[in-house]
């Protein structure tokens, strides 16, 4: 069911999970002290345990009681990209509960930028929000994605839907080198000229590399139609694929053809709701454009991230 602001402070007080519109993509919430509404946002996802939450949080000092040894570059990224889709990975304090961490002795947090979730954590207190969908399918960018999910049992606070559409970055600022494991709409240049060091970006075929976000182990973004990349725009459309395309002119959009010339935001706006309305349509395939790594957009990035997994190439 759809709930008012004030309900979802009180789901929440009460330990109820509750999802959450953010500026990238719907995530469960839960109150970050509370251990049995976090174990709940497990079971209602079906996450394998060992796969950390981001802990979202309203006010840059709320940090300072979830982290230790904050680097500068910490609040250096922080004041320029929040709130916004940065997560920034951190040193636990003993106080945040391995549950959260999924054993691990560091935190992921962030500042969504939306007036509804910062309203609400205002409110509530730090909450764990790990992107609303079952695990393994395409995270949730409109409030219905979340009803249809769970078929109507997860109250949802509607916030519209999601202007980017991308889960956030992930910078882990504890290795020796600040380095990308999920990139997002920051990229590692944008983060460069704030913290004046290099950014490495892990790389998700690498296996060494996978065991530092344990997220990346699993299978991610899955509609059920099979992805299939084509290197160009076809001169005939298979009736039975359903396509996604960035280069084509915008006059051949039909129901099964979806075309952004250019436009890569709005194609991250829209990615995932594409993988689910082709799966609703039945359609067997989802044809995608592939987007040429060099291409200046800095969404280009995690959109191929997001893209390659779902087609099981990463
Ligand atoms: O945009 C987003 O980040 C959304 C919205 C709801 O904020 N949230 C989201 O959460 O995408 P989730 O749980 O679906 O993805 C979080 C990613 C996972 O890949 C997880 O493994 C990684 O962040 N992560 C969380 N804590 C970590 C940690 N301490 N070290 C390394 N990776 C961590
Ligand atoms: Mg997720």
């Amino acid at each position: 069911m759809i709930v008012s602001l004030h309900e979802a402070v009180n789901l929440i007080r009460a330990g109820r999970i509750v999802a959450i519109p953010t500026e990238t993509v719907y995530g469960l919430a839960a109150d970050a002290k509370n251990l049995s509404a976090i174990h709940k946002t497990f079971e209602t996802k079906g996450r394998p345990p060992d796969n950390p939450f981001i802990v979202h949080i309203s006010d840059i000092e709320q940090a300072d009681g979830l982290a230790r040894e904050i680097p500068e570059e910490f609040y250096s990224l922080a004041k320029t990209f929040w709130p916004g889709p940065l997560t920034l990975i951190l040193h636990k304090k003993a106080t945040v509960p391995d549950v959260v961490t999924g054993g691990l002795d560091t935190v992921a947090i962030r500042m969504p930028n939306h007036p509804l979730a910062l309203k609400l954590i205002r409110q509530t207190g730090p909450l764990t929000a790990p992107s609303a969908n079952p695990s393994g399918k395409p995270s949730p960018t409109r409030a219905v994605h979340v009803l249809y999910d769970y078929e109507n049992a997860v109250p949802v606070l509607d916030g519209g839907p999601t202007r980017i559409g991308l889960e956030s970055t992930v910078l882990n600022l504890t290795s020796p080198e600040p380095e990308i494991l999920r990139p997002g709409a920051v990229t590692a240049s944008m983060i460069e000229k704030v913290i004046d060091k290099k950014v490495h970006i892990v790389s998700v075929s690498d296996t060494a590399s996978r065991a530092k976000s344990p997220g990346t182990r699993y299978t991610h973004y899955k509609p059920n139609a099979e992805i299939v990349l084509l290197d160009s725009v076809p001169s005939q459309f298979d009736p039975e694929g359903y396509y996604i395309l960035h280069s084509a002119s915008a006059e051949i959009n039909a129901i099964n053809v979806h075309s952004y010339p250019g436009d890569f935001s709005g194609l991250a706006t829209d990615l995932y709701d594409h993988f689910r309305t082709a799966d609703h349509l039945g359609y067997p395939k989802i044809y995608i454009e592939s987007i040429p790594d060099a291409d200046k957009h800095p969404l280009i990035q995690a959109l191929n991230n997001r893209i390659r997994k779902a087609a099981g190439l990463d």
